[in-house]
């Protein structure tokens, strides 16, 4: 297929290198020259240009995958949504839900498919959690718990981290929508939520313009209460999850690769089972994604993630944001976005 990378960064090479290694028909875009050169003459690609409009040009797309700073996420997946061309964003889609409320209704008028990089969702911890809460074996959710921490000077030790998007409030950053697919798996696998709680600050000794941590409540429309935590200062990177029901209860621990479950039924005595998986580099995750991403695109089909799913992962995160402002639960199908939402779903 012909495919377009947008933004030539950290997750655009990774995308170009995943691209060349499914073989498809890449073309790159930056306005970053220097970036742009280096990664073609890199990947030895030579359709590429500084304007996406440009990309329209050089070959008749099947896809694009715009992995550009947050700020153009939306923007430029509209412009080729608008033209009929499938699209892959890079997270978080937008921290506005007015674009969204665009991107949503061009993207379903142009009946065209889209993604949005959750990359989480094809972790095999969280699938095999999605899998048992599913099938019962904890019986009836009530509670989860879930903590993540990263040392954001980490991400790109090259470059001044509080500049980075991810640093800087008016860039679409923040410990709360740069994290998005932290909240986002817990939908994935408790569902949809309904009331929010939050709150937030930039507090520790990196010392960036946005949240630097949360501690939000969230209420899903089934009942479950979770309690999540999140963090940019912290090494090592830490994911765990906790899942109590009324037969048991689930844990997992990112760092030791293990997925357990405890049977209510077997007793003070009883013994853990275990569900270890392989997962040597993360990055091979994205090539999944990926993979399914383009393969909806050949058969047609709705994605694991189109954008109208992942409003509401965005919503969930605007929420949050909202409540500490307002110092008050808030009611996320109460945020003006939500009569869209409907539409979309419909
Ligand atoms: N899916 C994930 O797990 C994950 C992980 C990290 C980052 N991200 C997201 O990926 C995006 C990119 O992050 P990154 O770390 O690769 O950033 P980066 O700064 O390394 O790369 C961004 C690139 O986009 C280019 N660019 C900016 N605006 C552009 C435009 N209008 N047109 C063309 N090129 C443009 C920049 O010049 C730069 O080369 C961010 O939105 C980030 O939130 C996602």
């Amino acid at each position: 297929m012909k495919v377009a990378v947008i933004g030539c960064g950290s997750m655009g090479t990774k995308h170009i290198n995943h691209l060349l290694e499914l073989g498809h028909d890449v073309s790159i875009c930056d306005i970053n020259a220097n970036r742009l050169n280096e990664v073609a003459k890199k990947f030895k690609i030579e359709k590429k240009c500084g304007n996406f409009k440009e990309l329209l040009d050089l070959d008749s797309l099947d896809a694009v995958v715009v992995a550009t700073d947050t700020a153009f996420h939306t923007k430029i997946s509209c412009y080729f949504a608008q033209k009929g061309i499938a699209y892959y964003s890079e997270i978080p889609i937008s921290d506005s839900l007015a674009d969204l409320r665009f991107l949503t209704t061009a993207t379903i008028e142009n009946n065209v498919i889209s993604m949005v990089g959750m990359v989480w969702r094809f972790h095999p911890a969280i699938q095999k959690i999605k899998q048992l809460v599913q099938d019962g074996i904890i019986g009836k959710v009530n509670t989860v718990s879930s903590y993540g921490g990263e040392y954001l000077p980490d991400w790109h030790p090259n470059e001044p981290y509080k500049r980075e998007y991810s640093a800087l409030t008016s860039k679409g950053g923040g410990v709360i929508v740069t994290n998005i697919s932290g909240l986002d798996y817990l939908r994935f696998i408790c569902g949809d939520i309904e009331n929010v709680f939050a709150v937030y600050d930039s507090i520790s000794h990196i010392d960036i313009e946005a949240e630097d941590f949360f501690m939000g409540i969230l209420q899903f429309k089934n009942g479950v209460f979770a309690q999540v935590y999140s963090d940019f200062f912290q090494r090592p990177v830490e994911h765990r999850l906790e899942i109590v029901g009324d037969k048991g209860k689930i844990h997992w621990d990112h760092n030791h690769k293990i997925v357990r479950h405890f049977s209510l039924a077997d007793g003070v005595s009883g013994n853990w089972k275990e569900y270890p998986y392989e997962l040597n580099n993360f990055h091979t995750l994205y090539k999944e994604e990926m993979k399914h991403f383009l393969s909806c695109v050949q058969e047609k089909k709705e994605t694991m993630v189109p954008v109208h799913d992942n409003v509401l992962s965005v919503i969930v995160g605007v929420a949050l944001k909202q409540s500490f402002i307002e110092r008050k639960m808030i009611n996320v199908s109460s945020m003006k976005w939500s009569n869209t939402v409907e539409f979309a779903l419909a």
